[in-house]
């Protein structure tokens, strides 16, 4: 989907179209680290962003929707937590080499070429001792899952997102279960890559 069609997404439904709580494995992830910079690329309306603000990070959010990023404005706003927003394509953003403690992709869904571009700009991007967490629907999630991309060339597979990480120590590569909450008042799991990867101490 390119950013209009992003756009039209977002523009099409009154709220939120994700949650306004930030995703559990991000939590999960991030949780214990020492806040510092961080940069959340395709940042969406902001849930992470303005989670991690919260946690005390200096966060740069980038998304190429103008209506995400109006929300996600709103959302920092609303909540009182400072974020820097820019208006980016992320397959071309490149941030300053070396300047971030965190950098966070989540649920960004690419082809597998321009995927691999971003996590390159996003490992260099890391300072020494900073982290990189890539979360998305993982490729299981078409036969053994529920939701997101049904398009096979842009789900993740643990295996696929360590292989664009080369020179990072790898401390999380999984396929992880997340409950999502069925009409019934059930749930059902979805199923997620998650990775966290650290750029060791020079
Ligand atoms: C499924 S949403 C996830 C948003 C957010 N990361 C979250 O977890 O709530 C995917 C986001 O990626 C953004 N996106 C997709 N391709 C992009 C690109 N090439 N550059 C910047 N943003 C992109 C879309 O605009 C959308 O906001």
């Amino acid at each position: 989907m390119d950013s209009s069609a992003w756009d039209t997404r977002y523009a099409s439904t009154p709220g939120l179209v994700w949650s306004a709580e930030p995703n559990r494995f991000v939590v999960e992830s991030v949780t214990g680290l020492t806040p510092g910079a961080a940069l959340d690329l395709a940042a969406g309306e902001g849930r992470n962003a303005v989670w991690l603000a919260e946690q005390g990070w200096r966060v740069t959010a980038v998304d190429f929707s103008p209506v995400a990023v109006a929300r996600g404005r709103e959302l920092a706003a609303g909540r009182d937590v400072p974020v820097e927003w820019r208006v980016a394509d992320v397959t071309a953003y490149r941030p300053v080499p070396g300047s971030y403690d965190l950098v966070l992709i989540s649920y960004l869904h690419l082809p597998a070429d321009d995927l691999a571009g971003v996590l390159a700009a996003a490992r260099q991007a890391l300072r020494p001792g900073g982290s990189l967490v890539v979360v998305g629907h993982d490729l299981a999630n078409l036969t053994g899952g529920t939701g997101g991309p049904q398009d096979p060339a842009v789900l993740l597979t643990p295996e696929a997102v360590v292989d664009g990480l080369a020179g990072l120590h790898i401390r999380r590569a999984e396929t992880a279960r997340r409950p999502v909450p069925t009409t019934d008042g059930g749930t059902v799991d979805a199923l997620d890559t998650v990775v966290v990867a650290t750029r060791p101490a020079d």
